[in-house]
């Protein structure tokens, strides 16, 4: 290769129109999306066209006109399955959509913790546990870069929030972020060889995570071996050092200040101050990602069947949505009835979350809510609806009952119409979007009102939430039963019908805890909150590594709903829990349907206590599909690791000798089955 060539292979461009004009370094068959990077013809090394996103693949400002995709539900959905199945469905799907749009790398795999249940984009990330979310998005990288499109991870690493990502810093003790976050990206790694890992925005410790040589020189590529390539986040560089300090590709370029892969770059190449031996890594790492994907020999063009994609949406959606609670009213009856459905646009479809993995579902959207006011980045806030109506998919499953519909804007008629009906279904949306944070947990619009005064005019009143975070109840006491429903996705409204009806009985878990208040987790305040649009902002991850679940089985604070809580139509048992130890220690136990109706269980086994400390991990889990009566012998090998601690000095996990507690049970809050376990003391890999 040339230097020439070499140089062209480390800058991304955004293949947009800009004001208007088109970018004339983008040749005009590359096809407006998130990025594009000019391939070497003369060597037969294609262009890397990529896309977004983990959800479906974008069309952002709608440049591709008419071009719809698969819009799948929220990460979040995806996290509460808990199913690596449907999230390895999900990635087969990614890639082939990506592919038969001239796509070869699909910027997805979405897995920061979910730290903070205000941060904008936690819709888009799968769970707070480092395990479930390294499993779920290993297994969709899978399921993408098999179909012969290269996929990423990201953001690496701590981007768990979003106000003023740029200038975020992210404070966290290092051997607790080694226990954490990094953990889940160094075990989603080691599964899935993603060719590339696309790094933050923000700082971590006081360095940009892009130009972080101690994560990615020093954890990623150093201690991991990590042999893909890292592109930046689009608009995350921040000078032409950050290539000797990790970064191995510029994204997105022309938002960055300057390009600095191009030629601040060169001159520095030039005088010596990069060297040739970094550059010719960088691009070796690129070309290797290439290769072991197959994208110089692309499989032919697959065959979109939409339909089968919409059935894998409708199945995620269907395993997502988690019944919180449940006092006698849930499944509804069919039979003569008066409903009445309130407010979310439930006449219309479901609400979707913004940014750029917002995805235009087929027929487009049944209605976009402009919120965003005035300026540049107004669309982000604009609140966008698929169109798959809950309330017309009550109507089919329940024709025997009539429904009214209200939009829920004045709490005094929504109660007057819940008064005259024999039950009330309120629909609870909050837009979330990349690039802002909820300053709270409350419902937008006066919607807490809203189902207080529906509440109080009818006891038989459910409420059903699409928001892609946990959010504050004042009215928890009041109402009978509640549903999670995330961001459900382009079938959300079939799924979140069949499950009220019992069509469908519901396993989904919860993939993050649910606060009872934000004083009781570790940020009562929101990072930033109300500083100015480019303001420096410090979050201090207090918490470290003892992230949702584990900072309350730390301060023993009650959530309002523990992580993995989710409840059935039919009811579960376990028992005969036994544990052993060794290179590779192991959990058994015995699940059984004890209810009245097939359903899914999800048993979930955890560290409770280590070597004489109280320290909570979830160790394993798994969906299982019983029919009454029905039971089945689970084992689940332990990775060593969630039972240690990483020892900085030694640069190694080290497991320490003593007592293990391990427990079986619904979710992080209900463990009354133990198990002890002896361990000798061990250091592991790095
Ligand atoms: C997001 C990335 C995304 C990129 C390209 C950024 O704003 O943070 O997740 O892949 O845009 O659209």
């Amino acid at each position: 290769m040339t230097d020439a060539e070499r140089f062209s292979l480390v800058m991304g461009l955004m293949p947009m129109g800009f004001d208007g004009a088109r970018d004339p370094r983008v040749p005009s068959d590359a096809r407006p999306s998130a990025g594009y990077v000019p391939g070497v013809p003369r060597l037969g090394i294609p262009a890397l066209r990529e896309t977004d996103g983990s959800l479906g693949i974008t069309n952002p400002s709608g440049f591709r006109a008419g071009d719809t995709a698969t819009a799948l539900p929220a990460g979040l959905a995806l996290g509460a399955t808990f199913n690596p199945k449907l999230a390895r469905e999900t990635g087969v799907i990614l890639g082939r959509e990506a592919r038969a749009k001239g796509f070869n790398v699909l910027l997805g795999g979405g897995m920061n913790l979910a730290r903070d249940p205000r941060n904008g984009r936690n819709f888009e990330y799968l769970s707070e546990d480092p395990l479930l979310s390294a499993v779920l998005a290993s297994e969709q990288v899978i399921g993408t870069q098999a179909q012969g499109v290269i996929s990423t991870i990201k953001h690496f690493s701590l981007n768990a929030n979003e106000t003023n990502r740029h200038r975020l810093d992210a404070i966290i003790d290092p051997t607790a972020h080694r226990e954490s976050d990094l953990l889940a990206f160094q075990m989603a790694l080691e599964r899935s060889e993603p060719g590339a890992v696309m790094s933050a925005y923000n700082k971590v410790n006081g360095v940009h995570a892009s130009g972080n040589d101690l994560l990615l020189n020093g954890v990623l590529k150093g201690d991991w071996g990590y042999r893909g390539w890292v592109m930046s986040d689009w608009g995350a560089v921040h000078g032409w050092r950050d290539a000797l300090h990790g970064l191995d590709q510029e994204s997105g370029s022309q938002l960055d200040e300057r390009i600095w892969f191009d030629q601040p770059l060169k001159e520095a190449y030039a005088q010596g101050q990069f060297p040739k031996s970094r550059l010719s890594d960088m691009v070796r790492r690129i070309l290797r990602s290439i290769y072991a994907v197959g994208l110089d020999q692309p499989p032919p063009q697959p065959a979109i069947d939409t339909a089968q994609h919409h059935a894998a949406a409708l199945e995620v959606a269907r395993q997502g949505i988690v019944l919180l609670k449940n006092e006698g009213m849930l499944p509804i009856a069919a039979g003569k009835q008066r409903i009445a459905v309130i407010g979310g646009q439930a006449h219309l479809g479901v609400l979707a979350g913004g940014g750029s993995s917002m995805v235009t579902p087929p027929g487009g959207f049944a209605a976009t809510v402009p919120l965003g006011g005035e300026g540049n980045m107004a669309a982000v806030r604009n609140m966008s609806f698929l169109p798959s109506s809950p309330l017309a998919e009550l109507r089919k499953l329940l024709p025997d009952a009539s429904f009214s519909y209200n939009p829920g804007a004045s709490p005094a008629e929504a109660a007057a119409l819940a008064r005259r009906s024999d039950l009330a279904i309120v629909f609870g949306v909050r837009h979330e979007s990349e690039e802002f944070d909820s300053p709270d947990m409350s419902l937008p619009f006066g919607q807490d009102a809203l189902i207080e005064a529906v509440a109080a005019a009818n006891p038989n009143t459910l409420v059903v939430l699409e928001t892609g975070n946990p959010i504050a109840m004042p009215w928890h006491s009041k109402v009978k039963a509640i549903v999670e429903a995330w961001f459900p996705g382009q079938a959300g409204g079939q799924a979140i019908a069949e499950i009220l009806t019992g069509k469908v009985n519901p396993s989904g878990r919860l993939p993050m805890t649910f606060p009872a208040n934000a004083a009781q987790t570790p940020r009562p305040e929101l990072p930033g909150f109300g500083t100015p649009y480019g303001a420096p902002v410090t979050a201090h991850y207090r918490e470290g590594a003892e992230v949702g679940y584990r900072w309350y089985a730390k301060t023993g604070a009650k959530p309002l709903y523990a992580f993995g809580h989710g409840l059935s139509y039919t009811k579960f048992a376990y028992r005969d829990f036994t544990v052993s130890g060794g290179e590779a220690p192991t959990a058994s136990f015995t699940v059984q349907n004890v209810g009245g109706r097939s359903g899914a269980d999800v048993p979930q086994v955890y560290l409770t206590e280590a070597a004489g400390e109280k320290r909570a991990r979830l160790l394993g889990f798994e969906h299982v599909e019983l029919r009454p009566g029905e039971a089945r012998r689970i084992t689940m090998t332990i990775d060593p690791r969630l039972l240690s601690r990483f020892d900085a000095k030694a640069g190694r996990w080290r497991l320490s000798k003593g007592t293990y507690r391990l427990a079986v049970g619904k979710n992080a809050g209900d463990l009354a089955i133990t198990a002890d376990l002896k361990l000798a003391p061990r250091l592991l890999g790095r």
